[in-house]
């Protein structure tokens, strides 16, 4: 009954994990929860009282399908201003979050058999969407470069039938960047073989250590090469409003709107307006939301390097840990499932099996630290204690 598209994709390998926790919590058990890859901040007030307004000024109809220009001026100048990237409003399209900018992306570069080059550990969403588009995910393993991509690793993956290379720095699920000079390599291979590359920076204004974001599409000649995708979900804590865009040579981009038009049409219009503030108005809210981040970063760092049996390489961005668990590992307890499992039932601490971002994180969890520093010092407390 269902078409081979569909039977292509994967139930999310975190799903069983997630209805254990449910579970325990129904009957009662206090679960501290890490697992989940979204701000634990409210949406800045200046961005609700946006949304506010446009309901009240009636601005509750359909916009265009790619998004209004207001917005996609905001994204231009924003580029320009942080990015370096030059861009023009035909190069923007305004989606429901960043996965439809990715999805839509997939869709209008993807013919079946062609392949996609994704650094790994990736983020789940990729291989799913890729598989759905009939393409092929061609895994670079970075576990042995403490999951910094390079450009030699990625040399060794390119094909002829290498369409396009995922750049997603700072990573989900590693918190690692990819260093300048890497992209720039990468960027020669993309010229040199003629593939696209897809840039998600969504984490990009989360990054420590005075390392600074760096969009590859800035890089000279790179312009017709790039798509650069991202979102407000996770700068401005606002993962529920689902805005994201995507931006690259306007045939494709043309072409992805087409396919917006006849699916979901314009992302919410209350949504674009909140979106529209966030993007002009004061950036105070990200600078402090960035600082709290970097507190538990160096926090989680410090504690997770104390505990007897894990590796956690200092994260560069994002808000994720991705320690390697494996010497916490025993007879019975020998991979990231059954580790994140014995977490659930001894500790009471949720959070994702490395596994689940590919077979390259299987000795590894993914701790979110977009948490409350009370509840981030009893959850390692509590994991702590679990392994003693
Ligand atoms: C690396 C990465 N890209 C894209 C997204 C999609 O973000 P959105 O919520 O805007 O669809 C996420 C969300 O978790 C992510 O982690």
């Amino acid at each position: 009954m269902l078409s081979q598209r569909i039977q292509n994709l994967k139930p999310s390998a975190t799903i069983a994990i997630n209805t254990k926790a449910i579970e325990l919590q129904k009957q009662g058990v206090d679960i501290l929860k890490f697992g989940i890859g979204e701000p634990d901040f409210d949406t800045p007030e200046n961005i609700k009282q946006a949304a506010k307004r446009a309901i009240d000024e009636g601005f509750t109809k359909y916009t265009v399908g790619t998004g209004i220009l207001e917005l996609k001026e905001a994204v231009c100048t924003k580029l320009i201003r942080d990015n370096k990237v030059e861009c023009d409003t035909s190069n923007v399209l305004i989606t429901n979050g960043g996965k439809q900018a990715l999805y839509n992306c997939f869709m209008a570069l993807l013919n079946p058999g062609d392949e996609v080059i994704i650094p790994s550990p990736y983020w789940v969403s990729y291989t799913d969407m890729i598989a759905v588009c009939e393409g092929q995910s061609v895994f670079v393993d970075t576990t042995s470069n403490q999951f910094k991509l390079t450009a030699e690793m990625v040399k060794t993956a390119i094909s002829p039938k290498t369409k396009c290379i995922i750049l997603n720095s700072p990573s989900n699920p590693t918190g690692m960047t990819i260093e300048k000079e890497e992209v720039e390599k990468i960027a020669e291979l993309a010229l040199e073989h003629q593939f696209y590359i897809i840039s998600d920076e969504v984490y990009e204004y989360f990054i420590y250590d005075g390392k600074e974001m760096f969009s590859v599409a800035s890089l000279p000649g790179m312009k017709d090469r790039v798509f650069t995708v991202n979102a407000v979900s996770k700068t401005y804590a606002m993962t529920g409003w689902r805005i994201g865009y995507i931006t690259g040579p306007e045939k494709v981009i043309k072409a992805m709107g087409n396919l917006q038009s006849h699916s979901t049409s314009n992302p919410c219009s209350i949504a674009q307006k909140a979106a529209l503030e966030a993007i002009n108005g004061p950036q105070d809210s990200v600078k402090m939301m960035a600082e709290e981040y970097l507190k538990r970063r160096n926090f989680v760092y410090e504690a997770m390097s104390e505990i007897p049996g894990f590796k956690l390489t200092k994260p560069e961005g994002a808000f994720y840990a991705f320690p390697d668990v494996s010497g916490a590992f025993t007879d019975q307890i020998n991979d990231s499932f059954k580790f994140t499992e014995f977490l659930l039932e001894k500790a009471h601490v949720a959070v994702v099996p490395g596994g689940a971002f590919g077979a390259a994180g299987n000795n590894c969890i993914r701790f979110s630290y977009a948490s409350s520093m009370d509840q981030i010092k009893e959850g390692i407390r509590r994991i702590t204690e679990a392994l003693a």
